[in-house]
């Protein structure tokens, strides 16, 4: 049987800590409990120790708990520990390594991996003083769940801040608890190097931030049964929804009609037109990065048909009017409060692939521009492999050919590094 420890912060998110010791418990992972003071404020130990079945741990002075199970013993015996709420205080706290009372000794003295989710007021959240001790965390491989944008427990707060739903806990405890066996209980995550193709141990460098994708094509109706549509597989942008997942981000991905599954762990807003497209990116906002890897269509009919068209004998073939898209990624990266941090969008060429490439990156106002080659000879359409181009700043990087899920990888990976000189 799997072991967790739970250290329930204070706040108001607690209550959700009974709904997950249960949830968990049905899936036959043992919950033992640490609460610390302030979270007693919102729920009462004798609550958590009825649903877990299980004396709670409050104090780390406490001789008679430390007679039956002392706090050493509960950092050794766990297979995850879950910090659930995390408060703005308790990830400072473990940032620094304190360990003045019982939930912090705890987490100093373990070596099971570590789940942090932490829930906060919007404004706590951005400070730069909690985005540095996320950050830390997330360097010595602790990992980060949420927190999720929305309405918070103050009337009329809302913003990125609140806990992660316990479905999404239950989802991440069970993965790591999975993971952990694989790894050795160790949060440290393979990636491969693409610079060195050799296999390099990674920390959760994107842990605190939320990624955005599109991916796919857009299909744009002519009538009921018929559309206009992009070549897409969605393989690319799906790669890199996953790649951000697996380095800690909290990810949406906005995906038009693809073949392929949903990947696991991320937030999926199916879509269909390039219109619909536009309108889940900007409710999915605000997004430390946002990656335009979406093949949207340019122009749509302007009046679809109620009904099917029908052919006639003897009648000229329909002509269609079509009107412009939207341009999503240009809208997206135009300067404002709720542009993302960096955006990164892709360009899709079949001739002078990198001048094509460095004009879009002008005209969109994107940061980055990932450019490939999708002549036929390419091969690049629905395969796995892809070679691009990285269009920043500072220049033109020629990747060579990778897997596609290499090229997230990387790709985020430099995402990553560039988001962590910006607040560190
Ligand atoms: N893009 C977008 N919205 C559109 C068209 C494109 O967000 N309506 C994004 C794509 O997701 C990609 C980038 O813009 O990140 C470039 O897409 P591409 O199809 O290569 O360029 P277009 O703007 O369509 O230009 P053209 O077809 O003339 O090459």
């Amino acid at each position: 049987m799997k072991r967790v420890l739970l250290i329930i912060g204070g706040g108001i998110a607690a209550y959700k800590c009974l709904d997950l010791i249960r949830r968990l418990g049905e899936r036959g992972i043992a919950v033992r409990c640490v609460m610390t003071k302030a979270a007693q404020a919102f729920v009462t130990p004798l609550a958590v120790g009825a649903v877990s079945n299980a004396r709670v741990a409050t104090d780390l002075l406490d001789l008679e708990g430390e007679r039956e199970i002392g706090h050493i013993r509960l950092a050794r015996d766990a297979d995850l520990v879950v910090v659930a709420p995390a408060t703005a205080d308790l990830l400072a706290r473990m940032a620094q390594g304190h360990a003045d009372d019982l939930a912090t000794a705890v987490l100093l003295a373990t070596r099971a991996p570590v789940l942090v989710a932490p829930a906060m007021n919007p404004a706590m959240w951005s400070h730069r003083a909690t985005r540095r001790n996320v950050a830390l965390l997330a360097a010595d491989s602790v990992h980060v769940i949420g927190p999720n944008a929305g309405e918070m427990a103050e009337k009329g707060e809302a913003g990125v801040g609140r806990m992660a739903e316990v479905a999404e806990l239950v989802a991440r405890i069970e993965t790591l608890l999975g993971a952990g066996a694989r790894e050795g209980g160790f949060g440290f995550l393979a990636v491969s190097d693409t610079r060195t193709a050799r296999p390099a141990a990674c920390s959760l460098l994107l842990a605190g931030r939320h990624v955005l994708v599109t991916s796919g094509p857009t299909h744009e109706p002519i009538d009921p049964v018929r559309y206009i549509a992009n070549r897409s597989s969605g393989k690319q942008g799906h790669a890199i929804a996953a790649a951000a997942h697996r380095l800690g981000a909290r990810v949406t991905l906005v995906s038009g009609p693809v073949e392929i599954a949903d990947p696991a762990g991320v937030e999926v807003r199916h879509v269909e037109t390039a219109r619909e497209m536009l309108a889940a990116v900007e409710a999915a906002l605000p997004a430390d990065v946002a990656i335009f890897a979406a093949a949207v269509a340019d122009w749509r009919v302007a009046a679809p048909g109620n009904g099917k068209i029908k052919k006639a004998a003897g009648a000229p073939p329909p002509a269609l009017e079509l009107v412009e898209n939207p341009d999503i990624l240009r809208a997206i990266a135009k300067r404002g409060p709720r542009r993302p941090t960096l955006v990164i969008g892709f360009a899709a060429e079949t001739q002078d692939v990198v001048a094509q490439a460095a004009a879009k990156r002008k005209a969109k106002g994107a940061d980055w521009i990932v450019a490939n080659d999708v002549s036929e000879a390419s091969g690049v359409f629905g395969a796995d492999r892809n070679r691009v181009h990285v269009l920043t700043a500072d220049g033109v990087e020629d990747w060579p050919d990778l897997d596609k899920s290499e090229v997230a990888d990387a790709l985020l990976r430099r995402a990553g590094a560039f988001l962590s000189r910006d607040t560190v």
